[in-house]
């Protein structure tokens, strides 16, 4: 089992000309191999930043990150090998494919980077990382502009889990596509994480998608944590007034289970 631990995480950006702005304020939490969390607020609550952090693309102005007890690595082969046990998925299904490269060199190139495979096996890795995201083999040699936002994703999750990480992180991996391609993409997340034992950093606006795909559900306001708990029991029972006002303005939760599952899970 793998963990990542955030122990009391500050950042603070310092904007020329315009002062500071506290981005996150104490933030902690523990995510674990198995598990997928929600963690849902605002535009500028600090969730891309609690992302940032973990990827190691912005440091903490205080606190720690530590993965399996150890602190991150800040550089080296030592921060390579974080960074393929800890992946991410971005938002943009446009910006994060190249466009000048195949869908094959986008899979590839972390399968040879990381090494998990002997270089006799790359090409049936690749097909074996397309076919668990479902798309047809027949995109190995298309461009990305050549396919939907859809597809487009899948193979940002297919690149994702090529050096075989123990956790992903996903911010608002479906927010940029058409509303009818959403939840083909978010189910199949759902079933990778379980069949592989994934951990799931799942970065949304969307109250009723964090509930139905985590387990539990991290509230951030203005960079704090106002609310942690079992998925149903801050949806059900917000203890916060920020979650009760998130609640209202979101679409109602349980029709989305009607509309999607039938029923109220
Ligand atoms: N590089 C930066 N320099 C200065 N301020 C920044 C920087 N990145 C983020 N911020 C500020 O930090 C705060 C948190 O931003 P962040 O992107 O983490 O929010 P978010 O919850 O991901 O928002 P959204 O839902 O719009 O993606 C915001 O006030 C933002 O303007
Ligand atoms: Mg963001």
């Amino acid at each position: 089992m793998t963990s990542i631990d955030v122990q009391g995480v500050s950042k603070t950006y310092r904007v020329r000309g315009a002062g500071s702005i506290d981005a996150l304020s104490d933030v902690s939490f523990t995510l674990s191999s198995g598990q997928t969390i929600g963690m849902v607020g605002q535009s500028g609550s600090g969730k891309s930043t609690v992302a940032k952090i973990l990827t190691q693309m912005e440091r903490p102005t205080s606190g720690q990150v530590l993965l399996d007890g150890e602190p991150i690595p800040t550089r080296g082969a030592a921060l390579r090998a974080y960074r393929q046990q800890l992946r991410m998925v971005f938002q943009d299904p446009f910006a994060s494919l190249n466009p000048y490269h195949s869908i094959r060199h986008h899979v590839e190139r972390p399968l040879v980077l990381s090494g998990v495979v002997p270089p006799g096996e790359v090409d049936a890795e690749v097909h074996r990382l397309l076919d668990k995201v479902q798309l047809d083999a027949g995109v190995v040699d298309r461009r990305p502009h050549e396919l939907s936002g859809g597809q487009r994703q899948r193979v940002a999750i297919a690149r994702a889990l090529a050096p075989r990480p123990a956790l992903l992180v996903a911010d608002e991996p479906v927010s940029m596509l058409d509303v009818s391609l959403r939840m083909g993409v978010l189910s199949l997340l759902s079933d990778i994480q379980a069949e592989d034992g994934l951990g799931v950093l799942y970065i949304t606006h969307d109250l009723a998608t964090a509930r139905y795909f985590s387990d539990e559900i991290i509230v951030l306001n203005q960079g704090r944590v106002v609310e942690h708990g079992s998925a149903d029991d801050v949806i059900l029972r917000p203890q916060h007034p920020y979650t009760r006002e998130l609640r209202e303005a979101s679409p109602d939760p349980e029709s989305f289970f009607a509309d999607h599952v039938g029923g109220v899970r």
